[in-house]
């Protein structure tokens, strides 16, 4: 029987006709039988700034290299050399606005003509007609009577809007002023002209739209914030990734140096600027306006448990590999306490103060903390060892995640589960980028894993269509079923599988290194992928307990064909309030499935049950700025549910269906 609105079933008569036999299975439900508790922050996401995820990306600035710090100071910045124009610019590093942001840029004109010059942005700068952007600078005149004028001009060229400063002094001033573009435009640009004959010295030059995440000035960009909410993550890692090791020691992520006024923040090059030959991106560098209390904080506005990572004194094995020796590692592990009193201490501890004068004197509830990223070897045990005595015995409430390699099963991933399950690590971060097949084959890894040891946190997974690297990988519905096959997989094994994350989270769709990622975003719009709306189901039809469910096909697959890739899958979970039982069913397979399904000992059902179906036409299909609803969840009731019912699951599809209970 089938369970669609007519809506959904118009949709799908394309899918039915062209479906091969259908095949039959029965999902049967122990309804009664609640097995195991679900973490309730077991659906996250993981942050890194990668693929221009925080500058150019979440962080709303505008303006690259706003404080002349690149190793190219001009970088991103460009000679404004209009017909009778003239002048000189050149950088400068004495007596600056802050010691800490020594470089500042100097304009000189020498002509009544306007002169100076434009931002360029990151590749662009998405600005809205209607809304307001702040423009800030560090200005001191240095001579002449000139005036200074601030402008946006669209891609073609058109003026946007222009704005003259009335005053600026001989000393370093911080002058601001308000722009509204009378167009919309992806692709602005930001002019910085001195109009008469004069000079003037620039530095950290801003520019930021009004509107952020809850309005904060210089915040968050709203509307990717507003995707991540939408995903109601139980938790939220940071910043990474590898990006925590860094190539080297000395470019590693150190969470104290992202604190403070913005312009005291020192500027990092990011690693994602040279790792990779065929996607290089010289521009990108860690401006860290998007710092450790940010992302804090995020967590805290998302209702996401915060999950740092803290680089365990290794830099990335795949680059340096370098190593703290063991004896300096103390600074470290000091990092990590700090970290502790960062987040959780009282105002009136050292870090606690510092955490209350940026503005939070509550806690941020820490409770996990992950050591290492994608480390392997005895090199990151014995690390790990120094780490777990030290904040086991000062802060045994923090749950510690241990790294388990880049791979979910070589040997350097048995390596250290069998060192790691001996040293009684509480948590172990599996990573995973493999073929879809990999994930349909694998949905039953979690089954026989020790449920005395320590507990899995999949930290980082994506089915990749081509192959893990490859820059033509893509977000894709086959990607994204298969995922889902996985994580009812995860969902069964809840009390084992305490935490997963989908990575990476956000690509910039002209500035991206790595490719498949959960999220798409330009200088103006957002694209949730297929693989996004997996997590969506999930992390919001999550139920407290999982029920046990077993799924039997009508026709096992014959004799000799043991290899064969599954395609069906189910996963069923009680919730407590609402009472219901919540079931997820992926059909990765290209023919239809009509299902029975059981749900015994679940007593009175049936009234308010609902589906809530993600298919698309192809397995190939996604969502792009163009079409960015072309496979999105729809939801609609069903009525005929009764403790044992029908329903049928249409070829490529993922349904959650919710099911009240009495
Ligand atoms: O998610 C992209 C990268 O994949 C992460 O930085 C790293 O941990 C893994 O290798």
């Amino acid at each position: 029987m089938l369970n669609l609105n007519p809506l959904i079933a118009l949709g799908l008569s394309a899918v039915l006709s062209t479906s091969a036999m259908a095949a039959t299975a029965t999902i049967e439900v122990q309804a009664d039988h609640p097995a195991v508790t679900i973490n309730s922050a077991m659906w996250g996401i993981f942050f890194e700034d990668i693929n221009f995820g925080a500058d150019g990306g979440l962080y709303a600035e505008l303006v690259k290299n706003r404080g002349f710090e690149f190793p190219d100071p001009m970088m991103g910045w460009f000679r404004l050399s209009p017909s009778l124009a003239k002048g000189q610019l050149s950088i400068h590093a004495d007596n600056p606005f802050n010691a800490a942001n020594p470089h500042y840029l100097r304009i000189e004109s020498e002509a009544a003509a306007p002169f100076g010059v434009a931002n360029e942005g990151f590749r662009g700068m998405g600005v809205r007609r209607g809304e307001t952007y702040n423009f800030s600078a560090e200005i001191r005149r240095i001579n002449g009577a000139a005036s200074f004028k601030i402008e946006l001009y669209g891609a073609d060229g058109s003026l946007l809007d222009s704005v003259s400063l009335k005053e600026c002094p001989a000393n370093w001033t911080r002058q601001t002023a308000v722009l509204h573009p009378k167009d919309t435009d992806p692709k602005a640009k930001l002019y910085l002209l001195v109009e008469g004959k004069g000079g003037f010295d620039i530095d950290l030059v801003s520019l930021c739209p009004e509107k952020t995440w809850k309005n904060r000035p210089a915040g968050l960009r709203a509307d990717m914030v507003q995707l991540l909410a939408d995903l109601k993550p139980g938790f939220m890692r940071f910043p990474g990734g590898c990006i925590v090791e860094g190539t080297d020691l000395a470019r590693r992520y150190q969470w104290k140096k992202t604190l403070g006024p913005v312009e005291e923040r020192p500027l990092l090059v990011n690693r994602w600027n040279y790792e990779f030959l065929h996607r290089p991106a010289p521009d990108y560098f860690q401006s860290f306006g998007l710092g450790f209390f940010e992302f804090f904080q995020l967590c805290e506005d998302i209702g996401a448990q915060p999950l740092p990572i803290l680089n365990c004194g290794m830099a990335c094995q795949f680059n340096s590999a370098e190593l703290c020796p063991l004896v300096q590692l103390d600074p470290f592990i000091q990092d990590a306490l700090d970290l502790i009193e960062f987040a959780n201490g009282p105002v009136t501890s050292g870090w606690g103060a510092k955490r209350a004068a940026m503005g939070h004197p509550e806690p941020f509830n820490m409770k996990m903390m992950g050591v290492g990223n994608e480390q392997w070897g005895s090199e990151y045990v014995e690390r790990y060892a120094r780490f777990a005595k030290v904040l086991k015995e000062q802060h045994p409430e923090i749950a510690l995640i241990a790294a388990a390699g880049p791979s979910p099963d070589d040997e350097r991933f048995k390596f250290l589960w069998s060192k790691l399950r001996a040293l009684k690590a509480d948590v172990i971060d599996e990573h995973c980028y493999a073929t879809p097949d990999w994930f349909l084959k694998n949905t039953h890894r979690y089954d026989d894993y020790d449920r005395n040891g320590p507990k899995v946190f999949m930290g980082e997974y994506a089915a990749q269509s081509q192959y893990t690297l490859s820059p033509k990988n893509r977000n894709n519905l086959e990607c994204a079923l298969a995922e889902a096959a996985y994580l009812t997989g995860l969902e069964r094994n809840a009390d084992v599988v305490r935490l997963a994350s989908y990575a990476p989270l956000f690509a910039h769709a002209e500035a991206w290194q790595w490719t498949p990622d959960l999220i798409w975003v330009n200088n103006l719009s957002v694209v949730a992928t297929p693989n996004y709306y997996v997590q969506q189901l999930f992390s919001r039809n999550r139920g407290d307990q999982v029920l046990p469910t077993t799924l039997k096909l009508a026709q096992e697959p014959a004799a000799g064909s043991s290899n064969a890739i599954p395609t069906l899958f189910a996963s069923a979970t009680w919730e407590s309030a609402p009472r219901g039982i919540i079931l997820k069913v992926v059909n990765a397979g290209a023919a239809s499935a009509d299902a029975e399904i059981r749900l015994e000992g679940a007593g009175s059902v049936g009234l308010g049950s609902r589906a809530i179906l993600l298919t698309g036409d192809s397995p190939a299909a996604l969502n792009s700025f163009e079409q960015p609803k072309n496979v999105v969840p729809v939801e609609s009731a069903i009525s005929d549910v009764s403790n044992h019912f029908q329903h049928w699951f249409p070829a490529h599809s993922m349904t959650v269906i919710r099911v009240p209970v009495k």
